[in-house]
Parts: structure tokens; sequence; C-alpha cells
């Protein structure tokens, strides 16, 4: 990218005292897994950063209600990512609707069932690896897949995908999740490598706990594939507080904001060398996991 386009992407507005420059002035991002949680987040602050943003959720009302609020910089369409009739549906309305794409932040993810019973490979259950398999991974590489169909006409434009500390660790979630996970790891690395001739990079995040619906439903044991209330604020503090004592880097708690922050950094110039690369947001976790008391 020539040193005027990162000046140009950086323009910046006046909030209150202070300047906040404007790092995605003039981009379109598809955000998916974006009504709520890290996706939400991500939203927000693409938003505040000058992008027009599309939501792509399953959770209409939640996805409807927070486009609207973001109105005119966010639209939503309903996509579930495991079907590759929405995926290139939502493709093609972006591009219909903007003109063009330049980033796809492939953040929608499911957990599965988190009781203990069904945590052990013994009770291995090929149904609900498939669902996991389907929206987390397929939903992934259509993503990609989809993007790519446009980006490369282009030659320009940037996917990340959301992975997890899960997506390089054994035990930090079940079995098909976990796999789901290191799979992300490699449809990256695999993308970055053929994409990178057209100038497009590809990355992912990997992210310890953050206190979503998704974390708690499966702190409390519960099955992610039925619909739960918003977590209370006691809880969030309280699951806050338990992955902040696991990790090594002793400061604030691990919000879906700091997530959103990563994916910002890849989306935008300052990473314009960075691709296939798995960036890790985890306050330190893994990087301690075996440390022996330095
Ligand atoms: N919260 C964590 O601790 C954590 C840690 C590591 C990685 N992650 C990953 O971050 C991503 C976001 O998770 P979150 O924590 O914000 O959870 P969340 O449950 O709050 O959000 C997930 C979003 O994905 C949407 N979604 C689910 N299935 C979908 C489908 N088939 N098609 C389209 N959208 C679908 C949900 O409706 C929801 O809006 C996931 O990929 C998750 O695996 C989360």
């Amino acid at each position: 990218m020539p040193e005027k386009n990162l000046i140009k992407n950086c323009s910046s507005e006046k909030n209150g005292d202070s300047l906040v420059p404007k790092r995605l002035e003039g981009q379109v991002a598809i955000i998916t897994g974006g009504a709520r949680g890290i996706g939400e987040a991500t939203v927000r602050l693409f938003v505040k950063h000058g992008a027009r943003v599309v939501i792509a959720d399953v959770e209409d009302a939640l996805g409807t209600a927070l486009a609207s609020s973001l109105s005119p910089s966010a639209t939503y369409v309903h996509c579930d990512v495991g079907k590759e009739g929405d995926v290139r549906s939502l493709v093609d309305t972006t591009v219909s609707t903007f003109g063009r794409l330049d980033i796809i932040f492939n953040n929608a993810g499911i957990l599965g069932s988190q009781s203990r019973n069904r945590m052990s490979i013994m009770e291995f259950n090929p149904e609900e690896f498939d669902r996991i398999m389907s929206v987390n991974v397929k939903g992934t590489a259509l993503g990609m897949k989809h993007a790519a169909r446009v980006m490369v006409p282009a030659r320009r434009g940037c996917i990340i995908s959301t992975s997890s500390t899960a997506g390089f660790m054994g035990g930090m979630g079940p079995y098909a999740y976990t796999a789901s996970k290191h799979a992300i790891v490699g449809l990256t690395k695999n993308a970055a490598c053929e994409l990178g001739t057209y100038g497009i990079r590809v990355n992912c995040i990997s992210p310890f706990g953050v206190a979503t619906s998704m974390l708690l439903n499966g702190w409390r044991g519960e099955d992610d594939s039925e619909p739960k209330g918003v977590p209370s604020e006691e809880e969030v503090e309280k699951l806050e507080e338990i992955v902040k004592a696991m990790a090594n880097l002793k400061g604030p708690a691990l919000k879906a904001m700091d997530i959103a922050e990563a994916a910002l950094y890849l989306a935008s110039d300052e990473s314009r060398n960075v691709s296939g690369h798995n960036l890790v947001v985890d306050g330190g976790f893994t990087a301690s996991k075996n440390c022996v008391g330095l």
C-alpha cells in the first residue's frame, strides 16, 4: 500500500477533545456472528473507524437492532454461515449494495455441549461434531471462498477469522470445538499461501476466554444449541475474574473489545505486511502455561 494511501486511510474525526484516527475510512466489511459478543464489539469498532459494515448472523432480532442503531453505516443480512447459498448471497448483496468488499471477518462460531459427561472422547457424538464443523469450519471456508471470489479480481482484500487458544492447544474445550478451531488456523495458512499472489492478506485471531454468551453457556455447563438469556453482570464479572486469574499478564480483564482491536489491526493498513498469522490475544496465558517458575 503506497504511503499516500496510508495517510488517506488515517483521516480523523473530532470526538470531544481528542482526535480519533479513522483507520478503515471508505472500507466495506462483512462480520459474521456480528449480532453479539466479539462480533458486535468489532462491528461497533469498525464503524467508529469509518467502515460500512454488513452484519451477518442468524439472530435476526439482535442483528437488526444493532444495524438500526448504527444506520446508515451498518446493515443486517440473515446468513447461516454453514449454508453456501446464504454465504454466496451475503457477498453478492454486499457488493451490489456498496460496490466493493474489502474485509471479511469470519467470526461466527459455536461451542457445543459443555456438560461434563459429553466432554470425553468416549462420549464422542458424530451429530454434534458435524454441527460444530458445519458452522466453525465450513462456515469459515465458505466465507473465505466467496470473499476471494470478489477480492481476487479486485487484487486486494483482507480475510480474518476467529480461531481460539483451543486452536493450538489441547484441553481448552470439547473435542469438536478444539478440532474446528485447529482447522481454522490451517485454513488461514493455506488461504494466505494461495491468495497472497493477489495482494489479499489472510490472518486469524486466537482469543482466550471472553465473557460472552458462548463462554457463559459453557461455564454454566449448558448446550449452546438452545437460545439463552443475556448473561447477568454478576456472571460476567465472576467469569472475567476466573479468566484473569489464569492469565499470566496481570492487568485488565480480557474483553470483547480487545479482540475487536486485534481485528482492527489486521484489517487496517498498519498490518499491511502481515499474512498467514495467528494473532493470539490471551493475556500471556499460553506463553506461560509451561513456565517453570521464572
Ligand atoms: N468467548 C470466548 O471466550 C471465545 C474464545 C475463543 C474464541 N472465541 C470465538 O469467537 C467467536 C465469537 O464468539 P463469541 O464469544 O462472541 O460468542 P457469541 O455466542 O456471543 O457470538 C457468536 C455469534 O455467532 C452467531 N452464530 C452462531 N451460529 C451461526 C451461524 N450458523 N451463522 C451465522 N452466525 C452464527 C451467533 O448468533 C452469535 O451472534 C466464535 O468463533 C468463538 O468460537 C470465543
